[in-house]
């Protein structure tokens, strides 16, 4: 991990943004919790992804399914099956490892030594050998490669094994009645075998969407790089449904669309980029991923599929349900289109990378001068509308009357925004601690505020303060927080 990743780590754990699972037993491999700062950034990424799809779109609406399902939704979509990522075991150090991770980093290794094409060489052997399922020959590959362990630095492998990803308990009280179940491990299904019941209800005309957020659990292997791949994390996906050859059309407006939204959520145009996919899932025909420039490189946050009829055509195979819609608008022809089986494009982001991106571009250290000397300043820029605390009320003393002037300032503004009332040390420190957990606006209360009814309002990213009635606050923080 680098330096810039690790100060963002401890940077959100002091701050109340994320906190290692169950840390007092030590944590929890790549799981991690939420602190008081860090529920309401999230809750503001999610409130902002739900409003832009649903409310923003008359024909995406959105529903809450269930994290278990019936067993048979995995065998139709595959995930049973094809779900499986090949490990091997290093049988010194115990640890387990993605074979094709492993190659993959020897492939980097070559190509930063500048032998591109012993690196190429390299991916193509992998990609055809895991193609064919031919396990063997990754591990011989891994072998011949002279790969070790990172732990133990030896070359004594297991053989390579697919391993599931999805997580499976018991449900039913007793051991006999009891059968397995999954936690899903995407929120899409939910939505695909409540397809009919929307669009009947919903009296839903294709195109239509259905959007969710929720959580998904991966056994993931490979768990790195802080919040960005964990095994308990949260999606929220949009499936589209449309017209059968249509869903070019549809995959590039929302191709557009998703990465215009995270450039309004305040993330630079040039940390953005997309990343086409040349091998595809077994569901999709085309497929792409937004990535953004984390300090360890760039990496997806977001996908857009194009799914074909993929999904509805194995539920309907599994379930004997026909998942068709009726389409009476007319062809070319005058006639109605029919019944068919809708084609999708999904786009689908997870929250906690969203988080973990948003976070990431908000850091910011500063060189500033304070007099003579120049210190570095740490703040979270965040966009307005997704900062956790809106306003920080700070009256400059703690008598005078200041504070009950202050907290009457609070209280008009606490229910329309998040809003903290702070009279503990010096109102240099108070501004500090704002910056450093985001707060675009420092309301401070002086003598003057006791004359004439204004306050200065300090603005987070330049430190200027402007005079202002109190009459204004609410008006000027409501149009900087509106998205
Ligand atoms: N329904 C399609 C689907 O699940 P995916 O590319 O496997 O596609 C979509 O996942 C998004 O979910 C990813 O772009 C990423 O943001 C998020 N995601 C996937 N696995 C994750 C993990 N282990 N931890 C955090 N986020 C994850």
């Amino acid at each position: 991990e680098n330096a810039q990743l690790k100060d963002i780590i401890s940077h959100a754990k002091e701050y109340g943004f994320v906190f290692p699972s169950s840390e007092i037993y030590d944590g929890l491999q790549a799981v991690y919790d939420y602190g008081q700062m860090g529920v309401e950034l999230k809750n503001n990424l999610k409130n902002l992804w739900w409003k832009s799809m649903t409310q923003l779109h008359q024909n995406v609406v959105g529903i809450d399914a269930s994290i278990f399902m019936h067993p048979l939704t995995w065998k139709a979509s595959g995930h049973i099956d094809s779900f499986n990522d090949p490990m091997i075991d290093n049988k010194d150090s115990k640890k387990r490892y993605r074979a094709d991770v492993l190659i993959e980093e020897k492939a980097a290794q070559y190509e930063a030594d500048g032998h591109y094409d012993k690196a190429s060489e390299l991916l193509v052997e992998m990609g055809r050998l895991l193609g064919a399922e031919e396990l063997d020959g990754v591990r011989e590959l891994i072998i011949k490669e002279d790969i070790k362990c990172p732990i133990s630095g030896t070359t004594n492998w297991t053989e390579v094994r697919q391993f599931n990803l999805m997580f499976s308990t018991q449900v039913g009280s007793v051991a006999e009645d009891s059968s397995t179940i999954y936690l899903r491990p995407e929120t899409a299904q939910g939505i695909f075998v409540n397809f009919l019941n929307v669009q009947k209800t919903g009296r839903m005309k294709v195109p239509f969407g259905i959007a969710q957020i929720g959580k998904a659990f991966r056994n993931e292997i490979v768990a790195r790089q802080f919040i960005f791949r964990m095994r308990e994390f949260e999606q929220m996906e949009m499936q589209f449904f449309v017209r059968p050859g249509t869903e070019m059309e549809w995959y590039n407006t929302w191709k557009d669309n998703r990465k215009k939204w995270h450039e309004a959520i305040g993330i630079p145009a040039d940390s953005l980029r997309y990343h086409d996919h040349e091998k595809l899932a077994h569901y999709a025909n085309a497929a792409v991923d937004i990535e953004f420039k984390f300090p360890f490189g760039f990496k997806e946050v977001e996908g857009i599929h194009s799914r074909t009829d993929f999904d509805l055509t194995q539920h309907q195979e599994l379930s004997r349900k026909k998942l068709q819609y009726f389409d009476n608008d007319l062809n070319e022809e005058g006639k109605p289109y029919g019944n068919y089986i809708p084609y999708v494009v999904e786009t689908s982001v997870g929250a906690d990378r969203l988080f973990l991106m948003t976070f990431c571009s908000a850091y910011t250290e500063e060189e500033i001068t304070e007099g003579d000397a120049t210190k570095t300043r740490t703040f979270l820029k965040f966009h307005p509308a997704l900062a956790p605390v809106k306003a920080a009320i700070l009256p400059l003393t703690k008598k005078d009357g200041l504070p009950e002037k202050a907290t009457e300032i609070f209280n008009a503004l606490r229910y329309d925004f998040n809003t903290i009332y702070e009279e503990r040390d010096s109102i240099g420190k108070r501004y500090t601690r704002q910056d450093l957990i985001g707060t675009p606006f420092c309301i401070a209360v002086d003598h003057q505020t006791l004359e004439d009814n204004t306050v200065t309002v300090r603005d987070r990213d330049s430190r200027e303060q402007v005079r202002m009635p109190i009459s204004e606050l609410h008006s000027y923080i409501d149009k900087a927080v509106n998205f």
